[in-house]
């Protein structure tokens, strides 16, 4: 077939071959998707912490498996049509004839994608929301963050959903604004939080640990800073989380300067801090703020300085979110901090 190729043409795909520039795309390739997930907080479809997700994971490598088999045999045959002299003056009929464009062509493909559907009904049916649940967790997508309700335990919180291990979660799933789509990729698949309805799902985790979560549905300028995380504890100790979390205390008195400035400055009209005359919706409640793991919904650690910071200018951190740039004194600012970082 060379020999019938422009001439142009071919020293192009010689070209192409001989480079050794070639390979460094698919390794690169390699490169980015065996490092681009790693980190103490890992975020993988590859990495099942449940039942689920590693049936998830199953049908990710069966899924690879079937396509580079695909992809490697349509390679060799291109390379046989490419480099195969024909017989004779190349007059003949093509190699294999109608026999090969039947087997290659209808049977193959349809036994391999038959496997793959029934590989695909297989998973849904084993991520089907178990007939025993122990717990519900409300979860409502706003732009760019996550309301985490307990309806039954009277608990709201954000950002952060505590789970018992061992145990299927049911979660109930809303959006306050737009579509957003709730993923645990450790935990399980995706399901899409839609206005004015709602959607069932659930999550498990066998061990206890934290789970990255992330938004999987663009949503807005900073859908890519939508993250969250499940803590998953064990059963025990998840028991006392909800009792603590269920008997709020009043700020220590070393606090109150804190608390003051919060109330005046306006943080109360959009935050709620339990306990307390401040009840507004429109952002995240901050009465447990002290013991969450990120701010900015999994933008940036939470420590006091990253909270001055985010205080001071979260525009700077997260363009577009609903808050508005602070004009505090740095006194003002420090008892601020103090006190929504205390524990309460
Ligand atoms: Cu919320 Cu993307």
């Amino acid at each position: 077939m060379t020999e019938t190729m422009p001439p142009s043409l071919k020293r192009g795909v010689g070209r192409i071959l001989r480079a050794r520039g070639v390979w460094a795309v698919p390794a690169l390739g390699a490169a980015f998707l065996l490092g681009g997930c790693e980190g103490d907080r890992i975020q993988s479809t590859l990495h099942p912490a449940s039942e689920a997700a590693a049936k998830i994971a199953w049908l990710w490598w069966v899924m690879c498996g079937a396509f580079t088999a695909v992809f490697l045999l349509v390679m060799v045959l291109l390379l046989l049509g490419v480099y195969r002299r024909p017989s004779g003056e190349g007059t003949g009929p093509p190699l294999g004839g109608t026999r090969f464009v039947i087997l290659g062509g209808i049977a193959m493909p349809t036994v391999i994608l038959l496997g793959l559907l029934i590989a695909s009904l297989e998973t849904t049916v084993a991520l089907r929301l178990p007939e025993k649940q122990t717990l519900t967790v409300e979860v409502i997508g706003h732009r760019w963050w996550w309301e985490v309700r307990y309806p039954d335990q009277n608990i709201v919180t954000a950002n952060e959903i505590q789970i018992p291990t061992g145990v299927p979660v049911r979660l109930v799933l809303k959006s306050a604004d737009v579509i957003h789509s709730f993923w645990v990729p450790r935990l399980n698949g995706k399901m899409d939080m839609i206005p004015g309805h709602t959607n069932t799902f659930w999550i498990a985790a066998e061990k206890p640990g934290e789970y990255r979560g992330q938004c999987a549905e663009y949503c807005g300028l900073q859908h890519a800073k939508m993250a969250f995380y499940v803590v998953a504890l064990p059963p025990e100790a998840f028991r006392a989380w909800v009792a603590e979390r269920q008997t709020p205390r009043p700020a220590p008195e070393a606090f109150l300067p804190g608390q003051e400035v919060f109330m005046q400055a306006g943080c109360k009209n959009c935050h709620t801090v339990r306990g307390t005359a401040a009840v507004g919706r429109v952002g995240p409640d901050l009465t447990h703020l002290g013991s969450r793991i990120s701010l900015g919904a999994g933008e940036i650690p939470n420590t006091p300085g990253h909270l001055g910071g985010w205080i001071g200018n979260s525009q700077r951190i997260k363009p577009g979110n609903l808050m508005p740039r602070s004009f505090l004194a740095p006194e003002e600012l420090h008892a601020l901090v103090r006190y929504l970082e205390a524990p309460k």
